[in-house]
């Protein structure tokens, strides 16, 4: 078969296996590349559990560790689905796929489990990987999952987010992937339950439980870290984001990371929430109202040659920041900072004055929109040059594998 692209407002409903190898490949020789210079001064984790880590900032934490000068062994949780007669499955199990066949190539153990990370089928599942695989501990966890739901562990009732501002409505805009256009928004501002929701499916409560999940089982190395993911951003972006319920959430989840901190302390580890730079991935081109941002910030950025994707991150994050031979780089909070060069005063000031200017008219001439639907298509296989996808596809092929 011929796979085409699908998109259906900002989600994507087709991936193409090629494409989503490109995406990996390029990932894996950005970090062969920067990497020489570092191995000398590496003290990388060995063993590393990822939550998350089929896309996003969790399969580049995952490769910048795989094929970085720690070379990292890796197993990974996810939420998948594969390719049937339905359809052909999404990028994230591509991703996996591809990620473990080069992995193995060079000798890394890459375990992939593709199944509910709030399950506890899924758990005792790694905690057996763990014994099978990393002679039964992890030198560091990392926490990267987005999703719009989690179940009561004890009810079983859904948890779901919600991404609305507190106290007063928002305006704003987002553009349709789907369509290409400009939207005008207003979002209403959320409930008490909302809020609370939110923060349950995005904030610390999981991580900590994961964490504990862990300890009891006995499967936490000495020096072991944990690190999870947030947001801050500058304050055009605050009403929707750090003021509304997601920054509620994360908020939480920088709490926990003290909360973890003391109980990693007991086995000379530590944790750490560190705020990324806004990108484009599967679960933040659903942020209303963040799209005119993100392309400013695009522009900007790129304009000045301090544009960094999910890779450029995580290779910064580890090698700069985390596994260094000086105290680990925190701000006043004790969060680790890699959105520094976002926050940079020049760029955003250049960026408020472009988001001044845009409107459903001007965002393709004058914002980054270009940059951002072909990382969203390159995030689903799609548009690489050097593939060409009037090639047919055998899908069957990929059925029966579990990746
Ligand atoms: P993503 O959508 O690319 O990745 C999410 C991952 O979670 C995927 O591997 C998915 O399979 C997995 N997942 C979702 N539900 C699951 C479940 N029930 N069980 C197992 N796995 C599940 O998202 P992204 O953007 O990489 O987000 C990761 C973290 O980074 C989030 O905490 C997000 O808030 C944070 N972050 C994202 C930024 C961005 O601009 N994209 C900026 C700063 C922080």
């Amino acid at each position: 078969m011929i796979i085409e692209p699908v998109i259906n407002g900002v989600v994507a409903r087709t991936a193409h296996p090629y494409g989503c190898e490109q995406a990996v490949l390029e990932q894996i020789r950005y970090i062969q590349q920067t990497t020489t210079s570092d191995k000398n001064t590496n003290h990388g984790p060995a063993r590393v559990l990822i939550l998350g880590g089929s896309s996003g900032f969790g399969l580049a934490a995952r490769i910048a560790l795989a094929f970085g000068a720690s070379e990292s062994d890796t197993i990974s949780v996810s939420f998948e689905r594969g390719p049937s007669e339905k359809g052909v499955g999404t990028a994230g199990w591509y991703n996996n796929y591809y990620f473990k066949k080069h992995a193995e190539q060079e000798g890394r153990i890459a375990v992939n489990i593709d199944g509910d990370a709030f399950s506890q089928e899924t758990r005792t599942q790694v905690i057996e990987a763990i014994e099978t695989y990393f002679e039964g501990e992890v030198d560091l966890v990392i926490y990267s999952l987005a999703t719009g739901a989690r179940p009561n562990p004890e009810t079983g009732e859904l948890w779901r987010s919600s991404i609305k501002p507190i106290g007063e409505a928002v305006t704003g805009a987002s553009v349709m992937l789907e369509t290409d256009t400009w939207q005008d928004l207003t979002l209403q501002p959320a409930s008490e339950q909302e809020i609370e929701s939110t923060m349950k499916v995005m904030g610390g409560e999981d991580w900590e439980s994961w964490i504990d999940t862990l300890i009891n089982a006995e499967s936490i190395a000495d020096g072991c870290q944990t690190i999870a993911f947030s947001y801050i951003g500058p304050e055009v972006t605050h009403p929707i984001y750090l003021d509304g319920t997601l920054g509620r959430a994360k908020v939480d989840l920088h709490q926990t990371s003290h909360a973890l901190n003391l109980k990693l302390a007991n086995f000379g580890g530590a944790a750490y929430a560190t705020v990324c730079k806004a990108l484009v991935t599967k679960a933040s081109v659903f942020i209303p109202g963040l799209t005119p941002y993100i392309m400013a910030l695009y522009e900007v950025m790129k304009e000045q040659g301090t544009h960094e994707g999910c890779i450029e991150q995580m290779h910064r994050l580890f090698t700069q920041k985390l596994y260094i031979d000086e105290p680990v780089h925190v701000d006043g909070e004790r969060l680790i900072r890699i959105d520094d060069l976002e926050l940079d005063s020049e760029t955003q000031q250049k960026v408020q004055q472009l988001l001044t200017k845009l409107n459903r008219d001007n965002f393709k001439k004058l914002a980054d929109y270009r940059g951002f639907k072909t990382e969203f298509m390159n995030l689903n296989g799609f548009d690489f040059d050097g593939i060409d996808y009037k090639v047919p596809i055998n899908i069957d092929e990929f059925i029966n594998i579990t990746p």
